[in-house]
């Protein structure tokens, strides 16, 4: 009819028509997965000859300290920006209160200056600050015997000396796992004491009591003692609102960057987190979330890579700043250095 005005091409064209080549999907891409965003775990064990495979997790061993340096050195040739290293104690040297995890000829000591003499100022070198790899019990610090739990307070002392012994051997930035109260400013004020004033701390701040860490204590060859759990002090996987106090705590205490772990079942605290504190935030993709991809992808159900690939691009987009991730070599090779 005449006067009436132009039919509107249909929205959804609009959209499809920015999807129809690989370089217009490019230009319009919101999310950029690059190997800036990848920080990679590695675990070095005491007293080993050769490194030795993790059968939960394919491709990742617990190294030697020769064979760590080697990796890292592949890793930094490949542009990933940071490690986030897991020493381990000879079995035989655990004990109630992980005292190894303190000797000053220790591994901890050891594997992050070997590192850090390879590397120099060219990668990032995180020290996971915690003591379940070194105690007997497998609980992240001193166990209480007449309660039987963790005893927050005596903890967060061994982790602010751990924390010293971790920066003076060269790590740049301690990151606590324990989820004790109080730890991050316990660290700040351990590292500022000991004229360590350089040394950042990454809060792994909204930790959740998570499934998801069982290939993880197979490479760090944790068992809870008893069959025990981690419930009394990781988060319930069902609180959202207790991660932003959580964060909040850690950011209050002097924490220079925090972690929301595991990562795709919570996509939405990395969100509420990015959106709540200007620190930069991390995610990890733990070692189950890895090892169901591996899993999968090896009986031909999926097309590894590419969830690989997706589910990383994902935490991102969801907020996180990097990702501390067991696929950080794999995808340092398709996304390029
Ligand atoms: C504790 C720690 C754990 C992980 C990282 N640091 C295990 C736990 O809390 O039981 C798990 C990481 C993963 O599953 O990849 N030191």
């Amino acid at each position: 009819m005449p006067g009436n005005p132009p039919v509107p091409t249909f929205p959804a064209r609009r959209l499809r028509r920015l999807r129809r080549t690989p370089a217009l999907r490019r230009l319009v891409a919101q999310t950029r997965l690059t190997v800036d965003d990848l920080v990679a775990p590695l675990f070095v064990a005491d007293g080993l000859d050769d490194p030795r495979p993790v059968a939960s997790l394919p491709g990742v061993s617990q190294h030697t300290i020769p064979s760590l340096v080697d990796e890292v050195r592949r890793l930094q040739a490949l542009g990933v920006p940071g490690v986030i290293l897991f020493p381990l104690p000879r079995p035989e040297d655990k004990d109630p209160t992980g005292s190894a995890a303190l000797d000053p000829d220790g591994i901890t000591h050891r594997a992050i200056a070997a590192v850090r003499d390879a590397v120099g100022d060219g990668l990032v070198v995180m020290a996971d600050c915690c003591l379940d790899e070194f105690t007997d019990h497998g609980h992240c610090g001193i166990v209480d015997p007449t309660t039987g739990d963790v005893d927050n307070d005596a903890t967060i002392e061994r982790y602010a000396d751990l924390a010293v012994l971790q920066a003076r051997a060269g790590a740049d930035v301690i990151a606590p796992s324990g989820m004790m109260d109080g730890q991050v400013a316990a660290i700040r004020d351990a590292l500022d004491t000991a004229e360590l004033p350089t040394t950042a701390i990454l809060a792994y701040a909204a930790k959740y009591a998570s499934a998801l860490y069982g290939p993880f204590r197979e490479a760090a060859e944790v068992t809870i003692v008893g069959g025990g759990d981690r419930n009394g002090y990781q988060q319930d996987p069902r609180n959202g609102r207790e991660a932003l106090a959580e964060v909040a705590l850690d950011v209050a205490e002097g924490a220079d960057m925090v972690m929301v772990k595991p990562a795709l079942t919570y996509l939405d605290v990395v969100t509420e987190v990015r959106r709540v504190v200007d620190v930069p935030v991390a995610a990890y993709h733990v070692s189950g979330e890895y090892a169901m991809v591996k899993a999968a992808a090896e009986r031909g159900w999926i097309d590894g890579p590419a969830v690989a690939l997706e589910q990383i691009t994902a935490v991102k987009r969801a907020g996180a700043d990097f990702v501390l991730t067991y696929f950080a070599g794999e995808l340092a090779e398709v996304l390029g250095g």
